[in-house]
């Protein structure tokens, strides 16, 4: 079996075909999620806020990602497997982007890497791409910059729409494969879709995107808390967890187990 690629991804476009992306931060979840068919693994930040403990992306590091990133390789044979550059590991320039992009294709393996920005990191994208390095967007809702933006919908009004469609175009322009979309209106991400010849990938974005992505964690209902409104949990993994952790502690508690089929004479 051989990787999905990039190319791959833009031919999905050209047919029409919908596809589903989900993040994944560990070897044995990759493997599961590998073996489910799921064509994209994203390694994003997000493992800063739940693999990691952080209240936001701002800290995760490049050494961390790195490590995450080798680990969902390893666990994965067919998807493309696609690394968020961390915050601070891009913003200085393109030749800071490809140093930090270059590690994570040359020792974690990874096929693709995302970035936050339209046109404020379209040199980062350009010497990417040309570098030989696949590039995805992430416009919308950007988390990393939630200490000039916060959590809001974005694109909302004439304006601000028109920005968001400027930048996704500037973004294929300069060789991105694909575009998340991260809470931004329907009819907005509908009108990018249909605007752009590279694919969709779209988080809080309505049903037009090419693409979807959601966080594994937040799908699987592990993750805890109050969820936005775009996550669809199609397991309780928390409960589930949860109720097998009592289960455990009250037959160890209570002298149940281990019992003789458990113990070696
Ligand atoms: O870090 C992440 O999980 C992401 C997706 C939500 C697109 O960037
Ligand atoms: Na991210």
């Amino acid at each position: 079996t051989r990787r999905i690629t990039v190319r791959d991804i833009g031919l999905a476009k050209e047919r029409g075909e919908k596809w589903p992306m989900l993040t994944a931060y560990d070897a044995m979840t990759a493997s599961v999620l590998d073996e489910a068919g799921i064509p994209v693994l994203l390694v994003g930040d997000s493992a800063g806020n739940v693999h990691l403990g952080y209240e936001t992306t701002v800290p995760v590091t490049l050494d961390e990602i790195a490590v995450l990133s080798a680990a969902v390789v390893r666990g994965s044979k067919r998807a493309l497997v696609v690394a968020d550059l961390p915050f601070g590991t891009y913003q200085e320039g393109p030749v800071q982007a490809l140093r930090s992009a270059t590690r994570l294709v040359k020792e974690a393996g990874v096929g693709a890497v995302k970035l936050e920005g339209g046109k404020r990191s379209l040199p980062q994208i350009e010497l990417l791409v040309e570098s030989g390095i696949p590039v995805m967007a992430h416009l919308g809702l950007t988390p990393q910059s939630v200490n000039t933006m916060g959590y809001r919908v974005q694109g909302r009004g004439e304006e601000a729409a028109h920005r968001l469609l400027q930048d996704a175009k500037a973004a294929q322009d300069a060789g991105a494969f694909a575009v998340v979309l991260e809470l931004v209106p329907a009819e907005l991400a509908a009108e990018v879709t249909r605007s752009l010849h590279i694919p969709t990938v779209g988080i809080g974005a309505g049903a037009e995107c090419d693409a979807q992505v959601l966080v594994t964690t937040d799908m699987l209902g592990l993750t805890g808390g109050r969820m936005p409104r775009f996550v669809k949990q199609y397991a309780d993994l928390r409960a589930s967890v949860g109720e097998a952790a009592k289960a455990y502690a009250e037959d160890v508690v209570g002298g149940s187990f281990p019992a003789a089929e458990h113990s070696v004479h």
